[in-house]
């Protein structure tokens, strides 16, 4: 963090009266150091070196769309060193390195089951859920394991890395993740976003996809947003805001019972 004394300048308005403020710090995301054995054949952990390979490959079969979008870099294994937390110098990486991916190994099958990319912004204490993919192979529940039964293991890798405010956008291929997120994680509705990111459909043809926002505060991130009776809103974006919220009670933010704070 840089010191700049402001002191001969004002914000435009005298915003923050709805919500606790606090001194500007140094501010860290670091990647919590998690694992999860499931019934001796499954293992939730974050990738390793050894693991780049097989992980493009999962992306190229599950989630090619990124090609030509900024994303595209996860499809290519060179790109992993600078940019990837990786377990076998987990120290380093989890403060450094502004890419995790949880994965999923299948120790019988011995194949990766699902990956999930997360990524940091530590100045804004954010961390979003970027992308998450299940083999073809392991589809439909198709699997000794209810990947879904782990979310609660998801939720914690976001939880202990401090974030405040973490995000995700959910592609509208299909609905599923939509459903994930806002029934069985509990995270609120933030937008629609038509356009938003690039994608491939196949050969070398792209068109721009939407997709959908959701948002959850968490570790005291809620006491210092600011509130809507603070938000200066043209009469259509309140009567969105407040359609949003209508539609956002049908989120049940104690759907993973015991891990919100
Ligand atoms: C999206 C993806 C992870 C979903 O995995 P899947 O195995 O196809 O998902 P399922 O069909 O088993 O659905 C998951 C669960 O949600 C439930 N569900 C999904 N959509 C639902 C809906 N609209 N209403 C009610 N239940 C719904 C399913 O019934 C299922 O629950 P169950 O395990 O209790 O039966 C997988 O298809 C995938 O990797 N797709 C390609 C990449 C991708 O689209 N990633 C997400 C981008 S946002």
């Amino acid at each position: 963090m840089r010191n700049l004394n402001l002191d001969g300048y004002r914000p435009y308005g005298n915003m923050a009266k709805t919500c606790e403020t606090r001194k500007i710090k140094e501010k860290k995301i670091i990647w919590p150091d998690r694992e999860k054995v499931i019934a001796d054949q499954f293992v939730i952990r974050a990738m390793g070196r050894k693991d780049v390979d097989e992980v493009t490959e999962l992306w190229r079969a599950s989630y090619p769309e990124v090609y030509g979008s900024i994303h595209e870099w996860m499809l290519f294994p060179e790109e992993y060193e600078q940019k990837m937390a990786f377990k076998e110098t987990w120290d380093h990486d989890a403060v450094h390195k502004q890419y995790a991916t949880i994965v999923c190994d299948d120790l019988k099958n011995r194949k990766l089951v699902f990956a999930n990319l997360l990524t940091k912004f530590d100045v804004n204490l954010h961390v979003e859920a970027s992308f998450f993919a299940i083999h073809p192979d392991f589809r439909k529940g198709n699997l000794d394991l209810n990947i879904w039964a782990e979310l609660h293991e998801f939720y914690l890798w976001l939880e202990e890395s401090g974030a405040e405010y973490v995000t995700v956008f959910c592609e509208t291929w299909q609905n599923i993740t939509q459903y994930i997120w806002f029934k069985q994680m509990g995270w609120k509705i933030a937008g629609i976003f038509p356009g938003s990111y690039t994608r491939w459909c196949g050969g070398q043809n792209e068109y721009r996809a939407c997709t959908v926002h959701f948002y959850k505060l968490l570790n005291g991130g809620e006491r210092y947003s600011t509130k809507p009776e603070e938000w200066q809103m043209l009469p259509e974006v309140k009567k969105l805001w407040d359609c949003l919220e209508e539609i956002n009670k049908a989120s049940d933010p104690g759907a993973l019972k015991g891990t919100t704070r």
